[in-house]
């Protein structure tokens, strides 16, 4: 649902940068291979030097992920769902980005919410989520006051929401 040009991925990643940042968690990979979608194609945005874990449910956008990554070996493409895998994630994460479920289907902003709940961030850590321009924050309703509970402190809300702590 993001459009072009709004998005916030260049100032998450010179936080990411600042916090000396080295482990990216994605959910929600590529599904659309063409630019004419609304979607930002966010694992094509992370830096090469990063690791990266890109996690979605469909095995369309897993595949569609690793073949337009695989060239970048630091890039992990994972077929699960994504509140299970960071249940058991065992690496503090230094950026999570949170584009997974619609927000108004089956629960999606509780979704992202437990998302947000089952993933270790680090001390330092950088937080962006998608589709906040919409009534009650979208995805990231629920997450933001957890966020800010947990110390995270907003930077720029739009289209995507950053925050840092
Ligand atoms: C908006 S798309 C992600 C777009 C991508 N981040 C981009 O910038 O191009 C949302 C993705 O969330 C995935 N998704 C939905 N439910 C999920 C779940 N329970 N676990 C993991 N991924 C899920 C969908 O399969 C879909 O690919």
């Amino acid at each position: 649902m993001t459009r072009n040009g709004e998005f916030l991925f260049d100032e998450a990643i010179r936080a990411f940068r600042e916090r000396s940042g080295q482990l990216i968690v994605e959910v929600g990979a590529i599904r659309n291979r063409d630019g004419q979608a609304t979607d930002g194609h966010s694992t094509l945005h992370w830096p090469h030097d990063a690791t990266v874990w890109s996690v979605d449910n469909d095995p369309k956008a897993v595949n569609l992920t690793r073949v337009l990554t695989a060239d970048r070996p630091t890039v992990m493409c994972v077929l699960a769902d994504a509140i299970a895998f960071l249940r058991t994630f065992p690496f503090g994460i230094d950026l999570l980005y949170l584009d997974g479920p619609h927000p108004d289907r089956d629960g999606g902003r509780q979704w992202h919410f437990e998302a947000y709940r089952a993933a270790t961030m680090n001390p330092r850590s950088v937080l962006l989520i998608d589709d906040t321009d919409v009534p009650r924050f979208g995805k990231a309703e629920f997450v933001v006051p957890a966020a800010l509970g947990d110390g995270f402190q907003i930077v720029s809300s739009g289209r995507q929401t950053l925050l840092v702590r």
